[in-house]
């Protein structure tokens, strides 16, 4: 069996898109879309008018064009919407989910797939929040039509996940059991879906995907192999350094003078004992150069996931103000990072590059208003008489409190899902006085290294280039096109 020593880590919202997977996989390592918010983010590329066509030609593959005409026929706006007017919006995800919602979900992480499976015949993964819990089904279904190779999953400990694969691969319905704060042990709080239900004529044979769960620790790397629903292929295992959302320090937190959560000894991971489990393995956090790759590599890894440096490829969707001013700073080797403990609202630390202007800058995280619109890290909790409610502790602080949510929560808090999509240049315009939606960068400590993959006098690169310099120290050291691995699934 032969394993990609890249893996190129899933970005949400939006970073990695299908263009940076397709780039990545092409050259025979694993290219991996975010699955993250892909419903709200297919809207807003309909509504900007789909500019290049891409969504209409994923949508002319999609095997239920009722369907898919259905939302092209919603969302469209032939040549975009006006500057200043907001994009729609959809309802949010709730338990029992709209049968529009569940449609956007399987379309637009089909769409996505398929876009990064075009034109080459390797691997793609596609990555999910597990605390992003209600899209799930719907988005693992439409990312199976597609033929997605394999489904990562960290954020949370996605046991539930492989069970879910292997029933919709057996053409079964699924279901998946709704994290619910405060209910009963014995509460029902499956999510449920039936391709049945959804599907234009007989149900589409369709092949399992492999599964990696991304954990940080040998205990969670153990008791995913032990206690999951099926079968568990790979292990990604995360440090502290790694862009995006990082596992909490074990034990007490505690702050440094900057207020960023210590690691410590108790954080490290046993590589022997990971060798133990018997299952392939990549490091990931701050593994983005050459020399981190051969120690993987010579520690009995398959590999590295890699996020930060192909966040900044051409290829990817990060804004690119953003990402010019980003490298522009680690050219001169004065990027910052922060760990924030208080910004997401799952309670994660999260990773931001220090950014004037952006949500990073107290200034512009004062003067936003709280607007909770998307809502995708809403917690559901439960209410009286076995229903559900949602909050999100940085929606307004009043409505928050009203759900009963604790005032303390709220502090610090920032609006993710707008910031994220503000990311990608998808911000929502808001009428009246209040401001665009600002964006929030998320990346790894070693922001500053990415100066490695420019060519001398360039200001930009390419996934090509990553992934060259990265494999320079292997025995692959030319990005080959590895068409036999053996695990691609076209
Ligand atoms: C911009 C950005 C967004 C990320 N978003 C996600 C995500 O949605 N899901 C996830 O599992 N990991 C996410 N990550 C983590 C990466 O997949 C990867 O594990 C990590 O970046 C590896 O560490 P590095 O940043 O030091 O290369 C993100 C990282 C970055 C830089």
């Amino acid at each position: 069996m032969q394993f990609p020593k890249i893996i190129q880590g899933g970005m949400g919202v939006g970073v990695s898109n299908w263009s940076l997977a397709n780039a990545v996989s092409r050259l025979g390592q694993l290219g991996v879309v975010s699955g993250t918010a892909l419903d709200s983010l297919f809207v807003r590329r309909l509504a900007d008018g789909d500019p290049g066509g891409d969504m209409r030609r994923g949508l002319d593959a999609f095997p239920f064009p009722e369907m898919a005409k259905r939302i092209w026929d919603e969302f469209y706006i032939p040549g975009g919407k006006a500057a200043g007017v907001p994009y729609p919006l959809m309802p949010m995800h709730q338990r029992r989910e709209l049968r529009k919602v569940v449609e956007l979900c399987i379309v637009s992480n089909f769409v996505e797939v398929y876009l990064a499976r075009e034109g080459h015949k390797n691997s793609v993964g596609i990555n999910f929040l597990e605390k992003v819990q209600m899209p799930h089904l719907p988005s693992i279904y439409g990312a199976m039509l597609a033929g997605v190779g394999c489904v990562l999953m960290g954020a949370g400990i996605p046991l539930h996940i492989p069970g879910v694969l292997d029933a919709l691969a057996g053409l079964r319905p699924a279901e998946y059991r709704l994290a619910v704060t405060g209910a009963a042990q014995d509460a029902d709080t499956a999510m449920k879906f039936d391709p049945a239900d959804y599907v234009e004529g007989p149900l589409p044979v369709l092949e399992r995907p492999r599964f990696f769960a991304i954990v940080s620790s040998n205990t969670l790397a153990t008791t995913m192999l032990r206690r999951a629903s099926g079968r568990v292929d790979g292990l990604v295992i995360e440090g502290p350094t790694a862009g995006g959302h990082n596992a909490p320090p074990r034990g007490k937190l505690l702050l440094n003078a900057a207020g960023e959560p210590v690691y410590g000894e108790r954080d490290q991971v046993d590589l022997a004992g990971l060798r133990e489990l018997g299952v392939p393995f990549w490091l990931a956090g701050g593994y983005g150069n050459a020399k981190s790759v051969r120690y993987a590599l010579d520690q009995g890894a398959a590999g590295v996931q890699v996020g930060t440096a192909f966040a900044f490829t051409r290829e990817s969707g990060m804004r690119p103000d953003l990402k010019q001013s980003l490298i522009a700073q680690a050219t001169t080797g004065t990027g910052e990072v922060f760990t924030d403990p208080l910004a997401s609202p799952t309670g994660f630390p999260f990773k931001v590059a220090l950014l004037q202007g952006s949500y990073s800058d107290p200034e512009v995280a004062t003067a936003r208003t709280r607007v909770c619109d998307l809502g995708y890290l809403r917690e559901p909790y439960a209410i009286e008489d076995g229903e559900i409610g949602y909050r999100c502790a940085a929606e307004p602080v009043a409505n928050y409190v009203a759900k009963g949510g604790k005032v303390e929560e709220t502090v610090g808090r920032k609006c993710l899902c707008n910031a994220l999509m503000a990311n990608i240049g998808h911000q929502q315009t808001r009428r009246g006085d209040l401001m665009e939606e600002p964006a929030l960068v998320t990346v790894g400590d070693d922001l500053n290294t990415i100066a490695q993959f420019l060519a001398p006098g360039r200001t930009s690169y390419g996934a090509a280039d990553v992934i060259a310099s990265l494999l320079s120290l292997t025995t692959d050291a030319v990005a080959a096109d590895s068409s036999e691995m053996v695990y691609a699934t076209a």
